[in-house]
């Protein structure tokens, strides 16, 4: 546990982000803001919000912008995030970005690092494809690398593991599309603010985790 830390993950889709902010939210103690799993979530709950985001979400394009930094905001002017927090997916455009900013210096908090993560695009590929996921508790799966014990089965709450939508081949190469447009942009950013770390996101989870700390420490 520390006194604070306020982390982004950034970098293209399926390169472990998720899996890797979730062993980090733990380790430091600070809460984990998925932006794809709080949309996924008001999809799934069928809200306003979730049935609008839903149609940009299967086309594997970015939902607009005012929709996710209303999400943003509202989470981290909550007491759980007063002492730090990992953004995943968030930001992913100049404008969510600059929001955040606004955001965080009428608090008087800054970020302490972006880590932006890497891997060729054939291996980004294998792990989108194979990936499964729970619709319930949100524990992530790997049909080879990181599979269930149980076949199609959730180890941690026994529900049924699905395929995302935007997991399908046809939307893939579209969100890596959408990504280096949109996305890509803010790696150059973080980098003009001496806030980013380029990390390594080949090899096992183990790997990735052991790099992770020791940029982190
Ligand atoms: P989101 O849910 O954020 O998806 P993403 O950024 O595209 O990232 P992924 O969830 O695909 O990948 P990840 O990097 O987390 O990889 P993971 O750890 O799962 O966004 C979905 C959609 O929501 C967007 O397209 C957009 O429409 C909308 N959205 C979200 N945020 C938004 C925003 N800010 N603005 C606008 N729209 C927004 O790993 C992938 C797979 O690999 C898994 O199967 C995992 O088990 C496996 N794996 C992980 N690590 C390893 C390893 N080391 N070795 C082998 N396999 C591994």
């Amino acid at each position: 546990m520390v006194d604070t830390m306020r982390l982004i993950f950034l970098g293209p889709p399926g390169v472990g982000k998720g899996t890797q902010a979730e062993f980090v939210a733990k380790e430091f103690g600070i809460p984990k803001l998925s932006t794809g799993d709080l949309l996924r979530d008001s999809v799934q709950k069928k809200t306003t919000l979730g049935l609008k985001a839903k149609e940009f979400m299967d086309r594997g394009e970015l939902v607009p912008d005012e929709v996710v930094i209303g999400l943003v905001r509202e989470k981290l002017n909550s007491a759980e995030c007063q002492n730090g927090f990992l953004l995943d997916g968030f930001p992913r455009t100049v404008p969510q970005a600059d929001q955040l900013e606004i955001l965080l210096n009428s608090k008087g908090d800054g970020l302490d690092r972006v880590l932006y993560f890497t891997l060729p695009k054939n291996e980004i590929v294998k792990r989108i494809s194979g990936r499964r996921s729970c619709p319930q508790c949100k524990a992530v799966y790997h049909v080879q690398a990181i599979p269930p014990k149980k076949n199609g089965i959730c180890d941690v709450c026994g529900a049924d593991l699905i395929q995302r939508n935007d997991d399908k081949p046809e939307t893939i190469e579209s969100r890596l599309g959408v990504y280096h447009e949109q996305t890509a942009p803010l790696i150059e950013y973080y980098k003009a603010k001496n806030v980013l770390s380029e990390l390594e996101g080949s090899g096992a989870v183990n790997d990735v985790q052991r790099r992770l700390l020791a940029l982190l420490s």
